[in-house]
């Protein structure tokens, strides 16, 4: 039985390719994955991360988008429908509910951080850097946190931008906007990265981000590299089967999600490879610096870089796209279940869910000022702005994955998984599946279990 959308499929094979690296590559690759390395002792949370991705990531990420392929809807119909078709309970269901409250609560302070990167667009264009040493860099930052009044535009903005972005709907919106600036980007950050070679401190970085340094590794620190793993490929949360169900019937799933993997983990790896260096020649800063980095790091590269008000604009318009592509992909899950449960448009829907996680994004403007030392139990002693990212990443995205998995693994029709996979017959194909079933699952599980116990 072969389900069909209404949403429409992609037009072309690359444009699912596109999109949903388009997803993947975002603030996670360029703001986040600097600053958690940073924080927590580069290269052990680098290896970490990277075997995360490969053992976790990559096999839940093929499970979750045959997933929305089968079923061809949002994915909690999607969800639905498998779990029908395997003759299960309604409460799987619950894994694409989780998925639209996980991305709202994303959204939310993922807009956040992209609109410092839309108003640095307009700081580096103004020459707002040039000449001017670390500290005062850091300064110029520190004073848009403490002003709360404009990042609520610039959020405004952002969310405006997105919901812009999801009312155009599947080709016209979500692939057209991926496909010209992830080369762009990719290219931006590699001039940086040859930048941070001639100029930076570069063996200094090298060595923090790839120097596995065991003794660092905490429980509490494994579990933030393998909840990025998950935020980076998008993973957990239904975006990508909400992606995968705008698949065309035949495409190989597995070569499509090595290709993203692998596009994506390169990019934060560049991206690492080009702020650490910088960070170590100019000793105001420090690799621990935390959210800020990205935004202190690079404009000191650009202050002094010939062009570095060009170059510099163009990198954050860059950077800016790349979170915008992202963006979309947290609202679309929702909207594409209001229209197909709930008799929306495509319109109102996405005006409702962008208006949610923007009200719940104001209180991650007021966590960098007003609220900067309300550290509420409710909370868990956090910020809001970093109680959503916990919140979402390292419990959220984790147990989305981890019942993928398992639904996948043991429960879906191996008959069906063969044929969604387009995989006859492949020699890899029992590889997969069993990492699928007993890897993955175990892993997420043991990590999660192990940073509680270690928490108390
Ligand atoms: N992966 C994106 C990034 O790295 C963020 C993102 C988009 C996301 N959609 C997602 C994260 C869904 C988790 C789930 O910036």
């Amino acid at each position: 039985m072969e389900q069909r959308g209404i949403h429409g499929v992609w037009t072309h094979r690359w444009t699912f390719i596109l999109a949903a690296a388009g997803s993947a590559i975002g603030l996670g690759n360029i703001w986040k994955f600097p600053y958690m390395a940073g924080e927590n002792g580069g290269g052990a949370f680098v290896l970490v991360y990277l075997v995360c991705i490969a053992l976790i990531g990559m096999p839940v990420m093929m499970a979750e988008v045959l997933i929305g392929r089968r079923g061809r809807m949002s994915p909690i119909n999607s969800m639905r429908f498998v779990t029908r078709e395997a003759g299960l309970h309604g409460a799987w269901t619950g894994i694409g509910w989780m998925g639209v409250v996980a991305g709202l609560l994303i959204m939310a302070f993922y807009s956040v951080v992209a609109s410092w990167a839309l108003k640095y667009v307009w700081a580096t264009a103004s020459g707002a850097f040039s000449g001017l040493d670390a500290t005062q860099v850091g300064d110029r930052f520190s004073s848009l946190l403490a002003d709360p009044l404009q990042m609520l535009c610039w959020h405004s903005l952002f969310a405006l931008m997105t919901a812009g972005v999801v009312l155009l709907g599947v080709n016209r919106g979500l692939g057209a906007v991926a496909n010209y600036m992830m080369p762009m980007l990719f290219l931006a950050v590699l001039v940086l990265v040859v930048y941070s070679f001639l100029h930076g401190n570069f063996s200094a970085g090298f060595h923090f981000l790839f120097d596995f340094q065991f003794d660092r590794l905490t429980w509490p620190g494994v579990l933030k590299a393998m909840g990025h793993s998950f935020f980076t490929l998008s993973l957990g949360m239904g975006a990508i089967m909400a992606y995968g169900a705008y698949m065309p019937p035949h495409a190989s799933v597995a070569k499509t999600i090595i290709t993203v993997g692998v596009l994506d983990t390169a990019v934060s790896l560049l991206a690492g490879l080009a702020i650490f260096p910088i960070v170590f020649a100019n000793p105001p800063l420090e690799p621990g610096a935390g959210p800020g980095l990205l935004f202190v790091s690079l404009p000191i590269a650009f202050a002094s870089m010939p062009w570095g008000s060009v170059f510099g604009t163009l990198f954050f318009i860059l950077v800016t796209f790349a979170a915008w592509s992202s963006s979309v992909s947290l609202i679309e899950p929702g909207v594409a279940w209001l229209m197909e449960s709930k008799k929306f448009r495509r319109a109102p829907a996405t005006l409702l869910l962008t208006s949610i996680a923007w009200l719940l994004g104001i209180s991650c403007v007021l966590s960098f000022n007003y609220w900067s030392e309300l550290k509420p139990w409710f909370l868990l002693h956090r910020t809001p702005f970093d109680f959503l990212d916990f919140l979402t990443s390292q419990l959220m995205l984790p147990l989305g994955g981890l019942f993928i998995a398992i639904f996948v693994g043991w429960f879906m029709k191996k008959s069906v998984v063969v044929h969604e996979m387009d995989a006859e017959g492949h020699p890899l194909f029992d590889i997969w599946r069993f990492v699928v079933r007993c890897v993955s699952p175990v892993l997420v599980a043991l990590v999660m279990v192990l940073t509680l116990i270690d928490s108390f």
